[in-house]
């Protein structure tokens, strides 16, 4: 369904920064001056400086930093190109919305594109934008990241709120870019705004994501009051409503099916069967359903632990915000504390199961009848991120089970090969690892080996281009996919930076 979406909407330039500035789609094919001249010779990737979508002083700082911190040149210019490619090639257009109640402050729009495709996920954006949180400081000026932030948040807002169970969206109205409409053959109920709308995937995970967003804001910059002045609250309570109602049983009491609020067929990307619901479902548990995985595959069975995970936290993490701003009369930030460890206990009780091998680990989705599927999935919120996530600590005993099997062949989507091995993904082709999850797996360690063994693997797969691509195949350099993911070249920047405080002897090491 991507590609064939991708073909229809790479004829929409993004809102162009300067007339003469090249598509990045057609810059990033092919490779720049600088070369690093050493083992790699990684190609320059990053726009000159007036093509950039967004400037941020404070990010070019950081870079001209590292270069002092990173003594090998291919490791500096991965992490030079990658970490700045969201504000260098992403923010596609910010403004003010034209909805803003009179006399109220401007409600500052930022739209975050994934890269190659002209929409903006909830998730991948919160996720992009989740690469510059260590430098986000309170700042008014909308010249500031702070401005991109809040922008992103509340666009999200709007978004939830006009189609909650939708996934990705098209620019708002006030950009002025041509929008076209998304209908194409997929069947989804409830019905949704095809011009606003990009794509309509129930994704736990994406109202998980603006959740996410919000605390990393809130926590950088104690701005809590930014949350009462549009229409944070209001979506919020939709998020609860929306995730509530995905939490009913497949059966009424009388025995008749009960179909989800949320319903799903279309020919590409897995038809979830029983007239568009899925398998049955036992409701009630704690657990929230999701349709789709943070791929944007069709889940196996809809309980899906990661996304789970990733929203009880964060629902707890934002309560705070809740409850400093929440109408007296509201029960939003009780609603969304009882929710979180409802989930928590959800986990506990059904998505544990035995292993011989590693002993208790973690499902990647089960049913609530004792149905599980053991694998995992790079994109993140992956069972690998469950400490990334704030869900458990990474000494976590089940975890650690857990991360024992998904890095091993006993993870069925695990693929090896001489160029990269780590988790590979049934949204591409198994025998692909996805370098976002080596990223993670460096996050996610403490073991100077394995941490050098994962960077290793991605200086050596990204073909010379000098950034990470969604999926590179384990025996070919020469075939990946996407040569512009801007999320995983993002946290990749983030895991050089959590390096530079947790292991800085890993960045005086060589890696020629
Ligand atoms: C690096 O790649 C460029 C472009 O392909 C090439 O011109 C240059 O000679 C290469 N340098 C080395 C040391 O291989
Ligand atoms: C947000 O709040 C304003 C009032 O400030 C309102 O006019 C608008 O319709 C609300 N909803 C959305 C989706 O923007
Ligand atoms: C706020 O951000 C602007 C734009 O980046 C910057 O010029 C200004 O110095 C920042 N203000 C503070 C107090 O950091
Ligand atoms: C907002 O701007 C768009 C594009 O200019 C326009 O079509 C729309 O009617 C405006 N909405 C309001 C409420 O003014
Ligand atoms: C909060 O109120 C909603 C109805 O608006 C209800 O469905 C929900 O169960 C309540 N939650 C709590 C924790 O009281
Ligand atoms: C929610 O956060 C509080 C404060 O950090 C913590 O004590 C509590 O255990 C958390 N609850 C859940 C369900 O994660």
């Amino acid at each position: 369904m991507w590609l064939l979406h991708l073909l229809a909407w790479l004829s929409i330039s993004t809102a162009a920064v300067h007339a003469q500035c090249p598509i990045y789609t057609n810059y990033a094919s092919s490779k720049h001056e600088p070369y690093t001249n050493t083992r790699w010779n990684l190609s320059y990737a990053r726009p000159i400086p007036p093509c950039r979508t967004f400037a941020a002083p404070e990010v070019e700082h950081t870079i001209s930093r590292l270069r002092k911190v990173i003594v090998d040149p291919d490791l500096f210019r991965l992490f030079e190109n990658a970490w700045p490619s969201t504000l260098d090639t992403t923010i596609a257009w910010r403004g003010v919305s034209n909805r803003t109640a009179p006399g109220a402050d401007e409600e500052e729009l930022s739209f975050v594109i994934t890269g190659d495709i002209e929409a903006m996920w909830l998730r991948d954006s919160a996720n992009q934008l989740q690469a510059y949180v260590s430098l986000l400081r309170a700042n008014d000026s909308r010249e500031s990241l702070a401005s991109v932030f809040r922008g992103a948040i509340n666009l999200q807002a709007r978004y939830l709120l006009g189609d909650p169970f939708c996934n990705a969206f098209q620019a708002p109205e006030e950009s002025g870019t041509i929008r076209k409409s998304s209908m194409n053959s997929d069947v989804i109920q409830p019905s949704f705004d095809y011009m606003q709308v990009f794509s309509c995937q129930w994704e736990l995970d994406s109202v998980a994501s603006f959740l996410q967003l919000s605390v990393d804001y809130a926590t950088a910059t104690g701005d809590y009051a930014f949350f009462g002045k549009h229409n944070w609250t209001n979506a919020v309570a939709k998020v609860l409503h929306t995730a509530q109602s995905m939490m009913v049983d497949s059966y009424k009491e009388d025995g008749s099916w009960q179909h989800t609020p949320y319903t799903y067929c279309a020919p590409y990307g897995g038809t979830p069967i029983n007239d568009c619901n899925g398998s049955p479902h036992r409701g009630n548990i704690g657990l929230i359903r999701s349709f789709h995985r943070p791929s944007d595959d069709a889940c196996t069975y809809q309980y899906l632990i990661p996304s789970n995970m990733m929203f009880s936290h964060a629902l707890n993490a934002s309560s705070f915000i809740m409850s400093r701003i929440a109408p007296a009369d509201s029960n939003l930030t009780s609603w969304m504390q009882t929710m979180s460890s409802g989930i928590r206990s959800g986990i506990s009780k059904h998505a544990i199961f035995p292993s011989a091998k590693h002993g208790p680990i973690f499902a990647y989705e089960i049913d609530g009848y004792g149905s599980a599927n053991i694998m995992d999935d790079p994109n993140i919120p992956s069972l690998l991120s469950a400490p990334f996530l704030a869900y458990v600590p990474k000494s976590d005993k089940i975890y650690q089970n857990t991360r024992r099997m998904i890095l091993s062949r006993d993870n069925p989507y695990y693929a090896w090969g001489p160029v990269i091995s780590g988790v590979g993904s049934p949204h591409t082709l198994p025998g692909r690892a996805w370098p976002m999850a080596n990223v993670m797996a460096i996050l996610t360690s403490e073991d100077d080996e394995e941490i050098v063994r994962n960077l290793r693997w991605l200086l050596q797969s990204t073909d010379g281009y000098g950034v990470l691509h969604e999926s590179v195949h384990a025996h070919l350099e020469g075939v990946w996919s996407r040569q512009w993911f801007s999320w995983a070249n993002g946290i990749f920047g983030q895991a050089i930076l959590d390096l530079e405080k947790r292991k800085p002897h890993i960045l005086k090491m060589g890696f020629q």
